[in-house]
């Protein structure tokens, strides 16, 4: 079935011109990039994009990262989307990550892992409608 996905390119990878390998990257592994923008994430956009880490030790540190620099913010689609961009992404912690995934190639550390991409048909949805309200309207987003 085809799936939609929020995917996010981290500050750490804009700040290092990367924007280019990583949709690259997700090109050559069949995702079409249906939405995308450049934005500068507020600290409120970031506390509420996040707000299931609010308990967690590294939210604020998160949210600071988030906010530094600029981000890429991408609706993307493919079948199995959500499950085949988190097996591209790789672990959370690029020491953990398989080879050949984003953050294994690209990441700095657990923090600076230089993408996001949504972990659940759920968060697809919410993480869509987050940051393109038209285009989750246009699709309602039924799987
Ligand atoms: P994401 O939500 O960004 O796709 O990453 P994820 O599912 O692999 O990881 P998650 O547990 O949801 O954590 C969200 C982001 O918080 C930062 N983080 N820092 N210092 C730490 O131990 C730590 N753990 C997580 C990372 O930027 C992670 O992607
Ligand atoms: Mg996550």
């Amino acid at each position: 079935m085809i799936e939609y996905t929020l995917a996010i390119i981290k500050p750490d990878a804009i700040k290092r011109h990367l924007i280019g390998k990583i949709i690259s990257r997700l090109e050559e592994n069949q995702f079409t990039i249906e939405e995308m923008k450049l934005q500068h994430l507020k600290i409120p956009d970031a506390q509420s994009f996040y707000h299931m880490h609010k308990e967690k030790p590294f939210f604020s540190s998160l949210c600071a990262f988030m906010t530094s620099y600029p981000v890429v913010l991408m609706v993307l689609s493919k079948e199995n989307a959500i499950e085949e961009l988190r097996k591209l992404m790789g672990a959370t912690d690029p020491k953990a990550a398989a080879p050949n995934t984003i953050r294994k190639e690209f990441a700095l550390n657990v923090e600076q892992n230089s993408i996001h991409g949504s972990d659940s048909k759920d968060s697809a949805r919410r993480e869509i409608a987050f940051f393109f309200l038209d285009f989750a309207e246009t699709h309602s987003l039924v799987y």
